[in-house]
């Protein structure tokens, strides 16, 4: 049985009050809910504040803190980047490969490939993007193409530690407005890319999930979680999404 996993992704969002007080809704809210693992990725300046404000690596065993992306190399003369030493510090997860860092920065594939394989080096639980810019008859094969080439070379016990977020770049919203896949759309593109993977890989849909779209998903056999954007900013929105894979684990799977 795979645990449930929700993540954050607060992109660029946030001032620190309203970092802390997220956090710490978020925190208060899943006291109890200890059948799903919630990672918390802000802005990499507030990852060492909410350490310090009690979210600790290592400390909760459900609630982790994650970045938003990393550069590969442990140091050196990279202006404005932080390097996996630096991230190991405050947090556990480390997103890699999101549409946003491809798209609008320019990332490469060989430079994610090697993202994460400093994260495994590292000791960090990547939590891995792919998807499609648009639905087409070839969606399926051009995802799982670039997740192999993404994956190659890792080993049984990192695929299994991996998580893989499946995000069809025309689903992910702006922030406030966009339009999810259909869960059995996401579960036919997930189950395709679980035959890459392992059993015990999670995969993780994100694309406009929220409230009110979490549970059927999650009552697809292979997704086992979501990365959340806009939602994951709106406290009762996402404590709900989280309490939602928390009642649901008890029954399912
Ligand atoms: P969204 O973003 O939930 O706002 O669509 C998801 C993501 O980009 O990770």
């Amino acid at each position: 049985m795979r645990r449930p996993l929700i993540a954050a992704n607060w992109k660029m969002n946030t001032t620190l009050a309203d970092a802390h007080v997220l956090a710490n809704g978020v925190r208060n809210h899943a006291e109890h809910m200890d059948r799903v693992d919630i990672v918390l990725c802000p802005p990499s300046l507030w990852l060492t504040e909410l350490v310090h404000g009690g979210i600790a690596p290592r400390q909760m065993p459900h609630l982790k803190l994650g970045a938003q992306n990393m550069h590969d190399q442990e140091s050196g003369a990279f202006t404005g980047e932080i390097s996996p030493l630096m991230v190991k510090e405050v947090a556990e997860y480390v997103i890699i490969g999101h549409s946003e860092r491809t798209h609008l920065f320019n990332e490469d594939w060989d430079f994610i490939a090697s993202k994460l394989k400093a994260a495994f080096a590292h000791n960090l639980i990547p939590i891995l993007c792919v998807g499609e810019d648009e639905q087409n008859a070839d969606s399926k094969k051009n995802v799982l193409h670039i997740l192999k080439y993404l994956t190659q070379g890792l080993t049984e016990a990192q695929l299994e530690k991996l998580v893989v977020a499946y995000e069809p770049v025309w689903a992910i919203s702006d922030g406030a407005k966009g339009t999810a896949a259909t869960p059995e759309y996401a579960q036919d593109m997930v189950s395709h890319l679980r035959g890459h993977l392992t059993p015990k890989t999670r995969i993780l849909y994100g694309g406009s999930s929220n409230d009110k779209n979490a549970r059927s998903f999650l009552e697809q056999a292979d997704i086992d979680g979501f990365l959340v954007g806009g939602a994951s900013l709106k406290l009762k929105a996402f404590v709900t999404m989280c309490q939602i894979a928390d009642d649901m684990a008890a029954t399912r799977k």
